[in-house]
């Protein structure tokens, strides 16, 4: 199986990657819906919607503060390196995410999508003000802040992620939609492929005649669309893969 996906990805033309919360999960990060994972501690109604942010901007705040601490303490592991090598090796044309960590842009991706936002994104409520929390060097002390305020209008500032009831980022969702369509090769990792409309990305690559390699230590919305399933977890399996990818290109036999 591993050499198959091997084989398709060093003989691909256009690759793409699509990956989940999954893909972080070495990094320490928590998965939403695996056992132990965030939606099983919060509701996501009391803590990623327009109105749980209306009526409790402070809990949703703690929410998003909190996993800003998590997410800043997080390193890319072999999963995101290998992914990075991908793109250098001019093999990976794009990745893209539902991950709000940022993971991917530390391990070196340059064309990544983030449909679902940015952990270190925030924005006025009220006016068009937006601030990158690690551009402007303000992070340690933005997470300080009781209620974070917008310095041009005084209103509310708001995490910059896509909460439940929210449309996606439009030129964001267009750009992976037409990525997807060009994919000959997908490599879908670590998505519980619940959570729509990004978990279209792996069927318009399926639709378009592309080939969907998907790695999870579990079956998950997208198995019966996989061409090929590679069972575990993200670190192994991508390392593992890699290597062969690399001696498959060297040996230009396979
Ligand atoms: P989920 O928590 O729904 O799914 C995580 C997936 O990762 C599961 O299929 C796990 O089996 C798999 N997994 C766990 N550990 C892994 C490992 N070490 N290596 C590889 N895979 C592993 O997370 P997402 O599918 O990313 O949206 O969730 C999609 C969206 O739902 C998120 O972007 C977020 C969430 O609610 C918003 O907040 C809008
Ligand atoms: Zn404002």
């Amino acid at each position: 199986m591993i050499e198959e996906a091997a084989k398709l990805i060093a003989h691909s033309h256009f690759l793409i990657a699509f990956t989940g919360a999954g893909i972080s999960a070495e990094s320490g990060i928590p998965t939403f819906r695996d056992k132990g994972g965030l939606w099983e501690k919060y509701k996501v109604e009391e803590v990623a919607t327009p109105e749980a942010f209306r009526s409790n901007p402070r809990l949703v705040w703690e929410f998003y503060k909190m996993r800003m601490k998590i997410m800043k303490e997080a390193k890319p592991n072999r999963a995101h390196l290998a992914l990075a090598e991908l793109e250098r090796m001019g093999l990976l044309k794009a990745v893209i995410t539902q991950n709000i960590d940022n993971l991917h842009r530390e391990a070196g991706n340059k064309n990544l999508i983030e449909l679902h936002g940015n952990i270190y994104r925030v924005k006025c409520i009220n006016c068009d003000y937006s601030e990158d929390l690690l551009e402007s060097g303000r992070l340690e002390e933005f997470l300080e802040e009781d209620l974070p305020k917008c310095p041009k209008c005084d209103s509310l500032l708001r995490p910059d992620v896509v909460w439940f009831g929210e449309p996606l980022p439009q030129d964001a969702l267009q750009k992976a939609f037409k990525l997807a369509e060009r994919a000959d090769v997908c490599l879908v990792i670590g998505t519980s492929g619940r959570v729509f409309p990004a978990a279209y990305i792996p069927y318009i690559v399926r639709d378009n005649g592309g080939y969907v390699i998907e790695i999870n230590p579990k079956e998950s919305g997208i198995t019966p669309i996989a061409d090929i399933f590679l069972k575990g977890r993200a670190g192994d399996v991508m390392e593992h893969l890699l290597a062969k990818v690399k001696r498959c290109l060297k040996d230009k036999g396979c």
